[in-house]
């Protein structure tokens, strides 16, 4: 496959194509997210803002797949569920004007459920239509995939070969003990009187439980509803962006710029995909 990997963050598609192909170009406007890309993959993202992205640009690279996660905001459960009128949409409307004067062979969108029978699925349910491509729609949970972590979501994908659904893996989540530090960093810790006074909404985990929430952007500035905290013998605290990592499947060697703060790379992480999720998508190409 010749890829371009859109809205790339911090490559999480680059990571679960392995040897399927290779990327030509990705694309992000962040650049703490394509800080994070180069120092793990080697290779510089076009920082561009993709609604504007020129349809020869596009057409010049000679892809025949694109691998995409769009914002997922305007489809989000807590979101304003705007879907296509919301402003963070426009690059995505925009990549399906290109679509039909550039079409790949193989696509794949990657997003939250609330996309599935959103206005910007029928949109592009329409462009795969009118190229003649078949589509298939999956949902996916790393929580059946040996990771002790939630995250569903959804893959559109589209080719020129019809497409059949494989069975997803069911395999029993590992302890979270498995996914932490060796040497805990006493940062995360809450502090008594943050304790107190968030306690209630708290997800609480265990080292030995097989579960935790979906982490959010907002982990590490939110507490109630933005991923789970551990309790150890001594209190509770975040889990580390090292770990949280580990909890999405990112390879061992994955690293952060040093400079980047905790609360950047929770959001990096909080966007990002899970890989063995993303890698079984892959597999259906
Ligand atoms: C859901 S995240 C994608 C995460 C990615 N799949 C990963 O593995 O980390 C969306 C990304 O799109 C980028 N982005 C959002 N709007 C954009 C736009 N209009 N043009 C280019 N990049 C954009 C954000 O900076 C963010 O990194």
């Amino acid at each position: 496959m010749r890829v371009l990997e859109l809205f790339s963050g911090l490559g999480g598609w680059r990571c679960a194509l392995q040897d399927r192909g290779s990327v030509l170009a990705a694309y992000d406007v962040s650049e703490v997210a394509n800080a994070t890309y180069i120092l793990n993959h080697g290779h510089e993202p076009r920082a561009r803002e993709l609604a504007t992205l020129p349809a020869k640009e596009l057409a010049d690279l000679g892809a025949d797949t694109w691998l995409m996660s769009p914002p997922c905001q305007p489809f989000c459960r807590m979101g304003n569920h705007k879907g296509l009128s919301d402003l963070r949409s426009r690059a995505f409307r925009h990549l399906m004007d290109l679509f039909p004067l550039a079409p790949p062979d193989r696509l794949v969108v990657e997003n939250v459920e609330g996309f599935l029978g959103s206005d910007a699925h029928a949109l592009l349910s329409e462009r795969i239509r009118a190229q003649g491509m078949h589509q298939l729609d999956l949902q996916a949970c790393p929580s059946r995939f040996g990771l002790p972590n939630q995250r569903p979501r959804v893959f559109i994908l589209a080719a020129r070969r019809p497409l059949k659904a494989l069975p997803a893996p069911d395999l029993p989540p590992d302890p979270l003990a498995d996914f932490l530090d060796a040497v805990e960093d006493e940062r995360l810790y809450l502090r008594p009187e943050i304790l107190a006074r968030r306690h209630h909404g708290l997800d609480l985990v265990e080292p030995g439980d097989r579960r935790s929430t979906c982490f959010i952007g907002g982990y590490g500035r939110r507490f109630v509803g933005s991923g789970p905290f551990l309790k150890t013998d001594r209190g509770v605290r975040r889990f580390s962006p090292a770990e949280v990592a580990r909890l999405l499947g990112l390879p061992a060697g994955f690293r952060f710029p040093v400079s980047l703060s905790f609360e950047a790379r929770y959001r990096l992480l909080g966007n990002g995909l899970s890989i063995p999720v993303a890698v079984w998508a892959l597999d259906h190409l």
